[in-house]
């Protein structure tokens, strides 16, 4: 039932204030001091101890993972790798009984993250599961595991489990960070509440859709975009990217926006509009000086911005507004944006949004 909505997917990027709300709600205390995770309570020492953790996953779980691994090197400090399934298991990798490794899939049924599991498991590391489908096999292949609650996903192109997905590996950067000494009290507070407040946030980001739909018309013919963004933004410049290119079939790449002068930079001319995840935090600087590059060869700019920032608006072609919040919480809230452009493009050039050409919703063969 699409409740109204056109299209599953639109539903679905409508549903995420509830559905992150769902993700959280019961693992963060009434009055937002404290994060439970239940289901990895088991494996808390072996997460706070180990050595490295290595995330597991493919295609939009991976980028998930990558918002991660930002997180938990930030304030779990501790080294992560992410890596693609299919190639993690065909490489004969290193893993010891040290590692933990966390696979994250929607599904719980992809093929290559339930095989890089099993290979990790007879190699004697400890497996953790972020998954949305309860009972599916790769929760069963694992230690221990926290699934995402984001609700039955449809729409082929992920996008409510790809926020709890972040949501939950937010969770587990500051538990873990806070068992290990490194976040004080206050800062521990302040970053559970940010992370409280992000439905809220979601529900004012989502009003501005038919601003964000006006943009979407005037980049509807484009037969290429690229998306840039940096740190933990940067893996949401992929999912811009990925959103794009699998349900409108335009060509698009997510760059970290410093590596645009190593080669894509070649690329900007006027008909190129470049997507710049440009949200106030330690990096803004920078990205705002990569928009420069962009403008100074003539590339059309598109920015997602932190409310009232003057300085990108009066560089950009347009922008995108988003609530100020913490830079940990940004990931969470610039997507959306992303997610909806994607989805009235696809719509404007007639694509089928729910089921894209060659897809399926769950990948059973490697
Ligand atoms: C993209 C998309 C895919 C999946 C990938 C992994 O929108 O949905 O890239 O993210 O096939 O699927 P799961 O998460 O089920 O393992």
């Amino acid at each position: 039932d699409k409740n109204g909505y056109e299209h599953y997917m639109l539903k679905e990027i409508h549903e995420q204030p509830t559905s992150i709300g769902d993700t959280f709600r019961g693992r963060i205390s009434i009055d937002k001091t404290k994060i439970f995770l239940g289901g990895i309570i088991d494996v808390m020492p072996k997460l706070t101890q180990a050595k490295r953790i290595i995330i597991v996953a493919c295609g939009t779980s991976w980028h998930a993972g990558t918002v991660g691994e930002y997180l938990f090197e930030e304030y779990a400090r501790i080294p992560v790798e992410v890596e693609y399934a299919s190639e993690f298991r065909y490489r004969n990798p290193i893993i010891n009984q040290d590692d933990v490794v966390i696979a994250i899939s929607q599904s719980g049924e992809t093929a290559d993250t339930l095989a890089a599991i099993k290979m990790a498991k007879e190699k004697g590391a400890t497996i953790i599961g972020i998954c949305n489908v309860v009972g599916s096999s790769i929760p069963r292949e694992t230690h221990a595991g926290v699934y995402t609650h984001a609700g039955i996903e449809i729409g082929v192109a992920s996008t409510k489990a790809f926020t709890s997905q972040v949501t939950v590996l937010t969770m587990m950067a500051f538990m873990i960070g806070r068992k290990r000494g490194n976040l004080y009290d206050d800062l521990y507070k302040k970053l559970i509440h940010e992370l409280t407040l992000v439905p809220e946030k979601l529900e004012i980001i989502l009003k501005s859709e038919n601003y964000i739909k006006g943009i979407a018309e005037m980049y509807k013919d484009a037969t290429n975009a690229l998306y840039l963004g940096r740190g933990c933004l940067f893996p949401v410049a992929l999912e811009g990217a990925l959103k794009l290119k699998e349900i409108s079939y335009i060509h698009a790449e997510g760059y970290p926006a410093a590596e645009m002068k190593h080669g894509p930079i070649a690329l900007i001319d006027e008909n190129m509009p470049v997507f710049v995840i440009a949200t106030k935090d330690k990096s803004y600087e920078k990205i705002v000086s990569n928009i420069q590059e962009v403008k100074a060869r003539s590339g059309r700019v598109i920015a997602i911005v932190t409310e009232g920032d003057e300085t990108i608006k009066n560089m950009a072609d347009h922008v995108i507004e988003v609530p100020d919040s913490h830079e940990s919480i940004a990931p969470l809230l610039t997507v959306v944006p992303l997610q909806i452009i994607s989805y009235h493009i696809a719509v404007m050039r007639g694509c089928n949004v729910d089921q894209p050409r060659n897809l399926a919703k769950s990948v059973t063969v490697e």
